[in-house]
């Protein structure tokens, strides 16, 4: 079959990806693996924008990003798996195309304005206020202008991305039309978000999933740690003595992942052996994570094999990372031509 339209992607690599990592994005991006010409960025440059002043372990993560993708299932037969920073022409297209944005328009960006509001949050925790200033960087303003170099560079039609990313997305394509008008070309296609739903997963402490948040469960946890942190989840808290029948809708991660990783049955068997004190919490967790421990567990064996290849692992991304390349100069020419340029 003829892959006609083009998606493109991409994560920042800031450590080991989570299971909230495979069921929103990576999931979705094994699906489309057959049936779109795919690109896959390991951003290492979006990751700077924050992380200017921690790039210790920057090498390590853009490793193990690929190790979760490739273990995952992410298929470089069948997609491009690339680094951003292997791609010099990525930065070219991102000054060309910081000339036509508007400051305005960045300054505006949601999805950026969160961003700044979280590294606030953090510093003035630690280090005061005056620390703040220094950190939003003029990068870090560029962040949804390199988005969109990153994704018109293949002139991708789709971009999947989750619904905090669509306000980059939406300036990408005030970009792309404002480019297409100026030069009064249609060279570029306007890139559309690709949202599917997908379900939230929390922390094992009922806040949202995150690395920083300590309240995270890796792809690439063991069974004996991930067993370990699902046993520390929150349950319901009426619930003291196993005697005491549970209520399954206070039991805010437990019972929302066996609904994401259980079949019907099993969840149905929980449900009742919950409300009517069959189980107490702890053989009700012990389940679970046997249930999430055999999903995983063909991933997490493939994974271990490959951490044992890293020269392997590193001439995929290299690989991959010379034919988005050859796309991006071919691109580039393109839009230098629109732009009367040499
Ligand atoms: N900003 C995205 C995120 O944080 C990562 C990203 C970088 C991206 N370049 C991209 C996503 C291009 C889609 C398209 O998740
Ligand atoms: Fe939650 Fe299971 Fe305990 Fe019920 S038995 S409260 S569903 S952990």
């Amino acid at each position: 079959m003829h892959k006609q339209e083009r998606i493109m992607s991409g994560m920042r690599p800031t450590g080991k990806l989570h299971l909230g990592h495979y069921m929103g994005v990576l999931k979705n991006w094994l699906s489309f693996q057959d049936d779109y010409e795919c690109f896959f960025a390991i951003a290492d440059w979006h990751a700077l924008t924050t992380k200017f002043d921690d790039t210790a372990g920057m090498k390590q993560n853009i490793i193990d990003v690929a190790l979760d993708w490739l273990a995952c299932g992410i298929n470089p037969e069948k997609s491009v798996i690339y680094l951003q920073s292997f791609i010099p022409e990525t930065a070219e297209l991102h000054l060309l195309l910081s000339m036509i944005t508007p400051q305005n328009w960045v300054e505006r960006d949601t999805t950026l304005k969160d961003m700044v509001k979280m590294l606030r949050g953090n510093i003035e925790e630690t280090e005061g206020a005056q620390a703040y200033s220094g950190l939003v960087s003029y990068g870090l303003l560029g962040y949804p202008v390199l988005q969109t170099a990153d994704i018109i560079q293949f002139n991708a039609s789709l971009v999947p991305v989750g619904k905090d990313q669509l306000a980059h997305l939406e300036i990408s394509r005030d970009i792309v039309r404002r480019f297409n008008h100026l030069y009064k070309t249609a060279l570029i296609k306007e890139p559309q978000p690709k949202l599917t739903e997908t379900p939230l997963l929390k922390g094992i402490d009922g806040q949202k999933m995150g690395k920083s948040y300590n309240n995270d469960i890796k792809i690439s946890d063991s069974e004996e740690i991930t067993t370990k942190k699902i046993m520390q989840a929150i349950t319901d808290r009426s619930r003291i003595k196993k005697t005491d029948p549970g209520h399954p809708e206070l039991c805010e991660v437990v019972c929302p992942y066996y609904e994401i990783f259980a079949d019907e049955e099993t969840v149905k068997k929980q449900r009742y052996n919950c409300e009517n004190a069959v189980w107490g919490c702890a053989e009700c967790k012990r389940e679970l994570a046997s249930i999430i421990n055999s999903q995983f567990g063909e991933i997490r064996q493939k994974r271990l094999e490959l951490e044992k290849t890293p020269d392997y692992v590193r001439e995929i991304i290299k690989s991959g990372s010379e034919r988005a390349r050859i796309k991006s100069a071919e691109f580039l020419r393109e839009i230098k031509n629109s732009m009367n340029l040499y």
